[in-house]
């Protein structure tokens, strides 16, 4: 699916060139709106997989002041001064109140419900950027898949609970004879 939309995204922007240079405004705009529309489907397709295996599973918290958290629900608990406090985003983003059906792959889930980058006021001041870049990275890299595959090159290496290095090997496919059994 990441395919088509990239696929598409990259024909909308031919479109936009093209109408640019014929000066139609209105074609421009409409090729604009699509490529719009293709990085919102990549960006829901990267924020859901990446529910399955996020980068900071778990945030570690130091509380120096005897706390009361949802004092009124039943999960109210209280957090006494001096206590360091795990906040799992990976266990959040599978709670089926907020997640309904966690395991399935649900790319139509609402965009602000994602923790990937932390809630609140401590939230991290590089989300829209870090987004962006990786919604590209996505856009570029999933169409070369059709030529290559990507193999780990390594284990996964983790600073704490947070990945810190996961080394990838693209192995180029081999090309296609066009006969069928050869
Ligand atoms: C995929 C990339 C990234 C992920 C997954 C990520 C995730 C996070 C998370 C979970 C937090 C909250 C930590 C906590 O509550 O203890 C955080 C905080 C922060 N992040 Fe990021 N981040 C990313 C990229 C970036 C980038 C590119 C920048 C800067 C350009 C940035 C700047 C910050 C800052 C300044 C904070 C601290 C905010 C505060 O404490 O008020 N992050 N990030």
């Amino acid at each position: 699916m990441a395919d088509i939309l990239a696929t598409r995204r990259r024909q909308a922007e031919r479109e936009e060139k093209a109408a640019e240079k014929k000066g139609n405004r209105k074609k421009k705009e409409a090729a604009i709106a699509a490529q719009q529309w293709m990085n919102v489907g990549i960006e829901a397709l990267l924020l859901e997989a990446w529910r399955f295996n996020p980068t900071f599973p778990a945030l570690l918290r130091y509380c120096p002041r005897h706390e009361m958290l949802r004092e009124d629900s039943r999960h109210g608990t209280t957090v006494p001064a001096g206590s360091t406090v795990l906040a799992s985003p990976l266990s959040a983003m599978n709670d089926p109140n907020l997640f309904s059906n966690p395991d399935v792959f649900g790319y139509w889930r609402p965009r602000e419900d994602y923790m990937h980058f932390g809630w609140g006021g401590h939230e991290c001041l590089g989300k829209e950027l870090a987004t962006t870049v990786l919604r590209e990275l996505l856009a570029h890299l999933v169409p070369l898949l059709q030529q290559w595959n990507v193999k780990p090159a390594d284990s996964i290496e983790y600073d704490g609970p947070a990945i810190k290095r996961y080394a990838v090997q693209f192995v180029r496919k081999p090309a296609e004879t066009g006969k069928e059994g050869a």
